[in-house]
């Protein structure tokens, strides 16, 4: 696939200075205490590296799998946990960090099975949130973007697992995805 095919949408220097404010926030959110955040794989992946980074806490981080798509780009409607975190979340401070809010399926069901688990505090954030997909009415506490419904990619987001490296976030345009779908 050439890189005609893509549309800058947000750009890294953006990128960062957002992840900065967010990391800020939680920085003051949880002022002096220790915080563990949960980044849903993979797409979190980079998001999680860059944002933990920038907390000024005591802060620590594990991830969590869930599989929903499958490779698809329609939901399938259910959410199945593929691997789980590996210590206790009791008394913790969790903030569950996901590259997308979409649906709000793969958020409602990992919030849910996070307050299973007993936190002292459980916050979400996101870098980008497509409103207009929402089936399930779940809120982040920290939003980076909010996005048109238009397929992205980079920064961690994927098509086809490809260009999750892009440094950029950037739109596939809609004729490659059904040619390759
Ligand atoms: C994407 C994204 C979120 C989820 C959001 O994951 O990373 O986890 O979908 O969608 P929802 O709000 O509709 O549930 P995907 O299954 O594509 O896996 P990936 O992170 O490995 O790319």
């Amino acid at each position: 696939m050439g890189e005609f095919t893509l549309r800058p949408l947000i750009s890294r220097d953006r990128i960062a200075a957002k992840v900065t404010e967010i990391a800020l926030r939680i920085g003051e959110d949880f002022a002096g205490e220790p915080v563990i955040l949960i980044g849903v794989l993979k797409g979190a992946a980079i998001f999680l590296a860059d944002l933990v980074r920038h907390i000024a806490l005591d802060a620590s981080f594990d991830f969590v799998a869930v599989s929903g798509y499958g490779g698809q780009r329609q939901h399938s409607g259910e959410v199945k946990l593929v691997k789980d975190v590996d210590d206790s979340l009791a008394d913790k401070n969790v903030v569950l960090v996901e590259d997308i809010l979409d649906t709000g399926l793969t958020l409602t069901y990992l919030k849910n099975l996070l307050l299973t688990r007993g936190p002292k505090a459980l916050k979400i954030a996101v870098l980008l949130d497509k409103p207009d997909r929402r089936i399930q009415p779940v809120v982040a506490d920290y939003v980076g973007f909010e996005i048109p419904d238009e397929f992205v990619v980079g920064y961690g987001l994927d098509f086809d697992n490809y260009y999750r490296n892009l440094p950029d976030i950037v739109t596939l345009r809609s004729d490659v995805i059904e040619a390759r779908s």
